[in-house]
């Protein structure tokens, strides 16, 4: 399982990838404001940053609705980098522009996922990621996880290669849940990445060895 951080501080991705664990990041619209970037040169500027940071995979949005200006957006996106996935909306025109990129061999990640029937249309336009909001599910009482494992069945059905990347992933349970479905991808935040370090056992069995180690060796 791949592991994405999804936000755009750098202080943050440099500290998951200093862990040694990052395959890659997610970023939005939302994210890019909340870190005060603003301006389309600062916007594209900050992509290469955080491209220069990580190895993997770094998925930038576009803000156009429409296809042609989807596709002129994601042209100039793909073109700052070689690490960068054209982000899309799951709307008609995010599936045309999808279907576009991937014809050119430009990698995709199809966002704002709901629905097994939107995952399998962004599949059978070829994205490279499809990306289903499970904690967005969850806040209105839908079972975010069970999406992750509907569409999980659909991809192995008939063999589709997009990658089933979590995303809105809230909380140290969400991976695991994910992992235990199957999920390629998941995209959270790094509390939810360093979460999965922490167990009281480990804590307290470790502060035993340090003193039993300690008193031997004064
Ligand atoms: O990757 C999508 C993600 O940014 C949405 O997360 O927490 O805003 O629902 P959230």
């Amino acid at each position: 399982m791949k592991f994405f951080i999804d936000t755009a501080n750098l202080d943050q991705i440099r500290e998951a990838q200093a862990l040694g664990v990052l395959d890659g990041v997610t970023t939005n619209p939302s994210l890019m404001a909340k870190e005060g970037i603003t301006g389309k040169n600062n916007i594209l500027k900050h992509y290469v940053d955080i491209c220069n940071i990580v190895e993997g995979d770094v998925s930038a949005e576009v803000n156009a609705v429409d296809f042609e200006g989807m596709v002129k957006e994601g042209e100039e996106l793909a073109e700052l980098h070689e690490q960068i996935v054209v982000k899309l909306p799951m709307t008609q025109d995010g599936v045309k522009a999808a279907k576009y990129f991937s014809d050119r061999g430009i990698k995709t990640n199809v966002t704002l996922v709901f629905s097994a029937g939107q995952a399998l249309l962004a599949a059978k336009a070829g994205a490279t990621y499809v990306s289903p909001f499970i904690g967005r599910l969850d806040d209105i009482s839908t079972d975010g996880l069970n999406l992750i494992d509907e569409i999980r069945q659909i991809y192995d059905n008939y063999a589709f290669e997009t990658q089933i990347l979590a995303a809105s992933v809230r909380h140290t349970m969400h991976i695991v849940n994910c992992a235990k479905i199957g999920a390629d991808v998941m995209t959270g935040p790094l509390s939810a990445i360093t979460g999965l370090l922490k167990h009281p056992l480990t804590d307290s069995g470790l502060a035993q060895f340090i003193a039993d180690y300690e008193k031997g060796n004064k």
